[in-house]
């Protein structure tokens, strides 16, 4: 196994399976001389009680639960291709796993407690091994009382890196989490709210960038970044908005894309969604430029700001090389011959189903509410052939916002309320808007069984998951 760090820092880092520096803020270009001295090793993560200071000096620090003693846990970085081995011990007094999310593994490797492994005890471990098929940015995080576990902090990004990553001078990785801190800046008890569970989620009260509430990140007129942004909230969607700058997006949940400017120039990500853009940084130096997340209309607010060096200009006109990125090894679906599927999301405030559905659940899928880690006895929702596309609707009957994530697999969005969408992207985690009915469509050709689920953390566990079987 090979695994690709590109600063020293960071490797020492790796190797103590992450220290207490969030090194995630900054990293230099992929490609480049450093990140081809690749060291074989087994990677170890600990998940444990930690301190991070994440709202300044004058607060004090926050106890969380950390991979690698911070939040989020160590940026792991692998080459396309490489195997990846990653021992994770538990340290927490309560069970968990490690889901790697988005990458497309072997059954047995998914971190699902009760489905694909026994959970890890408290002082026990457990050994992930796989060799990631597709380049990109993913992220890993627990699949065990996610919601809670997830909330206190155990989150951390999973960047593989393409054989011939497009040139750019600089690599950004954005690991966004959401908290709600009381006033001496502790994680407020009260996760699981039944009110919080039918309608948006728990939604925090500060957002982090890197385990931070960001300061200005520092940048140099006309250089090119490469950010890779991961939204790790539990509940928060975003859509942020780069004053003065025109981002191109370069892949979706890890997955390459057209290049093309976002929406509205609003880069839109419900919680475990990623993007890859390419930043041209056009601003004069000295200037400063306000990254706005408006997802919540009158809740706008400046998630960070882009700060520029007062150094002259590094070039004089944008970096004229391409920025499409090499494509991965996925299956293209066959619409001709696919199996039709429709789930149908319910439930929630004004769902009609109320707050008392089956066994305590704000929502269901095609009637059935999977509740709290699953419930494993439970039917799958559908049984797939394997090797066969399936096309699946999901209509979403609420009048909420639901991130609908499949395991395992990687599927095409074709359409939103029947119209196409450009391109088709593709991805791992669907963001589907109230009433909405949404296409996506993909080769079921991973045997196992596999989790699909909304990725507000508060929907998941009250009943917004199930499983699909692929045979
Ligand atoms: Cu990101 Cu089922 O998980
Ligand atoms: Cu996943
Ligand atoms: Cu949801």
């Amino acid at each position: 196994m090979r695994i690709t760090t590109p600063l020293e820092l960071t490797r020492r880092q790796f190797w103590r399976a992450g220290g207490a520096l969030a090194l995630a803020a900054a990293l230099p270009a992929g490609g480049n001389a450093a990140s081809a001295t690749s060291a074989p090793a087994s990677l170890r993560l600990t998940a444990a009680p930690a301190r991070a200071p994440m709202v300044g000096d004058d607060h004090p620090a926050t106890a969380v639960w950390a991979y690698g003693g911070s939040v989020p846990g160590p940026v792991l970085r692998v080459r396309q291709g490489t195997r990846l081995r990653a021992v994770v011990e538990n340290r927490l007094d309560e069970d968990t796993t490690v889901h790697w999310h988005g990458i497309r593994l072997p059954n047995a490797m998914d971190g699902v407690p009760g489905l694909t492994q026994p959970p890890i005890r408290p002082g026990g471990r457990f050994t992930y091994e796989f060799t990631p098929p597709d380049a990109g940015t993913f992220w890993y995080h627990p699949h065990d009382n996610s919601l809670v576990q997830q909330g206190r902090g155990l989150a951390g990004a999973l960047i593989v890196e393409e054989a011939e990553p497009p040139r750019v001078d600089r690599e950004l990785v954005w690991v966004i989490q959401d908290w709600r801190l009381t006033r001496d800046a502790q994680v407020a008890p009260g996760f699981g709210g039944r009110m919080e569970a039918a309608m948006a989620g728990r939604l925090g009260n500060t957002v982090t960038v890197n385990g931070r509430v960001p300061d200005a990140v520092r940048v140099r007129s006309g250089e090119r970044v490469r950010l890779r942004v991961v939204n790790a909230a539990t509940a928060r969607i975003v859509a942020l908005r780069f004053e003065g700058h025109r981002p191109v997006v370069v892949a979706l949940d890890g997955q390459p894309c057209e290049p093309h400017e976002s929406v509205g120039g609003r880069l839109l990500l419900g919680p475990a969604m990623r993007a890859d853009v390419i930043l041209d940084m056009a601003g004069k130096p000295g200037s400063r430029h306000a990254v706005i997340d408006g997802f919540y209309d009158r809740l706008a607010y400046e998630l960070v700001a882009l700060a520029y060096e007062r150094a002259a200009p590094l070039r004089e006109h944008t970096l004229d090389a391409p920025v499409r990125l090499p494509p991965n090894p996925l299956p293209e679906p066959d619409l001709a011959s696919a199996e039709r599927h429709e789930l149908v999301l319910q439930g929630g405030m004004m769902g009609g189903m109320g707050m008392m559905g089956m066994r305590g659940a704000a929502w269901a899928i095609n009637g059935m509410s999977m509740t709290g880690k699953g419930d494993m006895d439970m039917l799958p929702l559908l049984s797939l052939a394997r090797g066969r596309t399936c096309m699946l609707s999901l209509r979403n009957e609420t009048a909420w916002w639901h991130p609908m994530h499949l395991h395992g697999h990687s599927f095409r969005v074709l359409t939103r309320n029947g119209t196409a969408v450009a391109g088709a992207e593709w991805g791992d985690t669907v963001l589907v808007e109230p009433r909405q009915t949404v296409e996506v469509a993909f080769v079921a050709d991973n045997p196992g069984a596999w989790m699909l689920h909304c990725h507000v953390m508060d929907h998941e566990v009250s009943g917004l998951m199930g499983v699909l079987r692929v045979a």
